[in-house]
This record gives structure tokens, C-alpha cells and sequence, in this order.
């Protein structure tokens, strides 16, 4: 993987905001996967000031979760409106988060089809979880594994509350692309910032590659570029 450690977010989101705009310049129907959580505004921020003609741009979400009322402002769906479809221009129609076709049960398939047919992820711009988790891929997901229902550990519920009004609110239950739909993605940009981060990354670049440290399935991909910040990156040898 290429390492990049800069001097905090807004350089970081510049960088993933040139990559992704490289791809459109090329390909404007280009295909985005898209994570969600704190570490990605940044891209999106940067992204939005460009005001490129992103609308021809098609969109796949990590992740949601499973079981929160349909319109909780704090769904994936609802975020990826706020923060991402709205401020950068995209067709809405162009956008899927998975969980939100048809029945939970064919859910995963239905969204790997989906991926399928768009023809790939040219660019999947990923979060690190504290435990380690890239999507909703706790640890000891299986490094082939594709879009499927999963169960949230105790450390990210506690992570995502802030979120939330309570932890009890905080769903148990999620729907993630799997980390092989992960490492089929043609380019991975993997940021992360704060210390609270630095053991995840140094697990996932230097680490051994386990199931234990799913963010070490990205020393499997052939293009990956990691932004981190000074402490996010301290852990590292
Ligand atoms: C979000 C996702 C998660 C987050 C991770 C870090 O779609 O898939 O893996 O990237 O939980 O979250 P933040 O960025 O809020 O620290």
C-alpha cells in the first residue's frame, strides 16, 4: 500500500478529493463505493467545493444498519443523502445502499448483483473501525466474504453512540459488503485520523494478515493508498 501521512483531515480529503475526480475526468459515469461515519466528510467536503458535474456518477454504500425506522436520520441512507448525494450533486437514483431493495434475506445477493452489473467499484473509499472493522466486517469476517447480514460488536455500538441518544438505540444489527466485495474494488482509499485509530492501521498495514485485524485485508489488494493523520499513523513502525 501507499502511505500518506499528512497534516490532518482537509489535506487528506483534498488528496481523496483529486483521485476520485481523476477517475470521473476519465470515466463520468465512474462507480464509488461509499463509507460513511466521521472519517469520510472530509472527502465529501472537499469533494463538494470542487463543484465538479459529479450526476452521471454512480454510488454503492458499505454498509447500514438493519432494524432502525425507515427515515431514522441516522441510517446509512439518510446519511449518504445528507452528507454525500445532496452536497455533491449526485443522482439520487444513481445512489444504493444496501438493506433497502426487496427482503433482508436476498438483500446481500441482490446488492453483489448490483455491483456486478455497474461492472465493479472503480474507487471504495473506506473508515477503520477501533476494532478494526472495514465496512461493518467485524473481526473474524472471512476475507472472502461478500454483502451479508452481520451482528455489530459491543466496541463499535459503544463507538457509533455518539450518534445516538442512547446506546440502546444504537441497532444491534447491520447489512455489510463483505471483504471480498471489498478487495474487488479496483482502488481502496483507506483514511483514518486520531490516535484512537493508530493500532487499527498499524494492524492493517503491517500487521499479519488475519481475519482477527479485517483491515489487513487490505495488503491482499494491488492498489491501495492509506491517509492518515500524524496519530493515526503513530503506531506504525
Ligand atoms: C462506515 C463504515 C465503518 C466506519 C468506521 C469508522 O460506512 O463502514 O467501517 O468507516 O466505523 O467510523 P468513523 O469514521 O466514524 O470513525
Amino acid at each position: 500500500a501507499e502511505i500518506v501521512i499528512l497534516d490532518g483531515m482537509a489535506a487528506a480529503g483534498e488528496l481523496a478529493a483529486d483521485a476520485i475526480l481523476a477517475i470521473v475526468a476519465a470515466k463520468p459515469d465512474a462507480v464509488l463505493g461509499l463509507a460513511t461515519g466521521s472519517t469520510p466528510l472530509a472527502v465529501y467536503r472537499a469533494l463538494a467545493a470542487r463543484e465538479a458535474d459529479l450526476s452521471r456518477v454512480r454510488g454503492f454504500a458499505l454498509d447500514e444498519y438493519v432494524g432502525l425506522p425507515e427515515g431514522h436520520p441516522e441510517s446509512y441512507r439518510s446519511v449518504i443523502t445528507r452528507d454525500v448525494v445532496e452536497p455533491l450533486g449526485l443522482d439520487p437514483a444513481l445512489v444504493r445502499v444496501p438493506g433497502h431493495d426487496g427482503p433482508i434475506q436476498t438483500a446481500g445477493d441482490d446488492y453483489e448483483r448490483a455491483i456486478r452489473a455497474a461492472g465493479g467499484v472503480d474507487l471504495q473509499i473506506l473508515g477503520i473501525g477501533t476494532d478494526g472493522h472495514i465496512g461493518f466486517n467485524e473481526p473474524g469476517s472471512s476475507f472472502e466474504s461478500l454483502t451479508r447480514v452481520k451482528t455489530l460488536t459491543q466496541q463499535t455500538r459503544n463507538d457509533n453512540a455518539r450518534f445516538f441518544d442512547s446506546i440502546d438505540e444504537v441497532p444491534v444489527n447491520c447489512i455489510t459488503q463483505g471483504l471480498g466485495t471489498i478487495r474487488r474494488a479496483r482502488h481502496l482509499v483507506l483514511l483514518a485520523f486520531g490516535a484512537g485509530k493508530a493500532e487499527a492501521i498499524a494492524a492493517a498495514v503491517e500487521g499479519p494478515v488475519t481475519a482477527s485485524a479485517p483491515g489487513s485485508a487490505i495488503q491482499l489488494h494491488p492498489h491501495v493508498t492509506v491517509l492518515v493523520d500524524e496519530a493515526a499513523a503513530s503506531a506504525l513502525a
